[in-house]
């Protein structure tokens, strides 16, 4: 299993496909102490092997480092999916705590477009982010750019192969903010690959992927290892059959699917100190897990942590 762990639901941004202008967070999180706890158990009982902490925004969080360091003591693999503002201070430590995977998310490429998209300032200091990673060794980096009409598609394709990054795109969902012009705004992949060979770059599929979730296709003549694009087919492509992923909120609610707006309290059973229960609760959420009847989100991204 593959275990994405929402560190806290508040974000820097408000990007205008999750979040609004007046977004309200909960006003109450587990500890560091429970959610660390409720990881460890989740990790066992689930059988996890991966781990990704996520948001919100994870950098917003005061214990994001010891976050990394504990979920490396539990599985081999920790990512972070990150908007990269506040990155790049961070970024040593994060390495040091032993994070391995960094997806950090860029939508538009200019200052404008990244302003209308996320109604923040904040482009320069996520290039920044990215650089540094890179100098970092954080290998393989990915960027991930949320499709909509007016993205630049080639342009963010040519950006991967200067800067030597794994571009993916994701396919707009009708989550949160999204749902009144999801319909509207959503690109296929299909069609993204048609807007990129007409800008004149040459896209060619590889046999590997990286997760099931992604087809991966190397730009024009550089090697798969060094920069590559690849298409979260949620819409178009939906793997529900195969998902191996959980969530954990910053609530201390266990999810089995994106599309579930209520999730599991384990955070209740665990104050009560009876870890029997959570365990339980844990192994009947993971038999129960199940592809949605309904491919909508009420509650926003932020919530849980994409
Ligand atoms: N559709 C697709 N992706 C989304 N994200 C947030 N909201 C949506 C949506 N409606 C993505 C962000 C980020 C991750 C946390 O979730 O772009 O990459
Ligand atoms: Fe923040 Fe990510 Fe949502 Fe944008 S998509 S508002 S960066 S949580």
């Amino acid at each position: 299993m593959y275990l994405r762990v929402s560190l806290t639901d508040r974000c820097n941004l408000r990007c205008v496909y999750c979040l609004p202008e007046e977004a309200r967070f909960a006003s109450s999180r587990a500890s560091f102490a429970e959610l660390s706890r409720l990881t460890t158990l989740i990790a066992s009982q689930a059988g996890v092997g991966k781990i990704r902490l996520t948001g919100g925004e994870p950098t917003l969080c005061d214990d994001l480092v010891e976050h990394a360091r504990h979920a490396r003591s539990l599985v081999g693999t920790v990512g972070m999916t990150t908007n990269g503002v506040l990155l790049q201070p961070l970024l040593p430590a994060l390495k040091q705590a032993g994070l391995n995977r960094l997806n950090i998310s860029l939508d538009a490429l200019d200052a404008e477009g990244f302003r209308r998209i996320s109604r923040r300032d904040g482009l320069a200091k996520v290039i920044a982010s990215i650089r540094a990673a890179q100098r970092l060794g954080f290998t393989p980096l990915k960027v991930n750019a949320v499709a909509m009409q007016d993205t630049a598609y080639a342009e963010l394709v040519r950006f991967a192969a200067w800067e030597g990054v794994h571009l993916r795109f994701i396919e707009l969902m009708a989550i949160g903010e999204a749902r009144p012009f999801q319909a509207a705004e959503y690109v296929a992949a299909e069609t993204m690959r048609a807007r990129i060979a007409a800008s004149g770059i040459a896209l060619s599929e590889c046999l590997e992927r990286d997760e099931p979730t992604s087809r991966i296709w190397t730009i024009d003549g550089h090697p798969p290892a060094a920069c590559s694009v690849g298409f979260i087919t949620t819409m178009s492509q939906p793997f529900c059959a195969t998902c191996n992923r959980l969530r954990l909120s910053s609530q201390g609610r266990l999810f089995t699917c994106l599309m579930d707006n209520a999730g599991i309290d384990l955070l209740t059973p665990l104050r009560s100190a009876d870890e029997q229960e959570v365990r339980g609760l844990i192994a009947r959420a993971v038999a129960g897990k199940r592809p949605p009847a309904r491919f909508v989100r009420d509650e926003s991204m932020a919530a849980i942590g994409g």
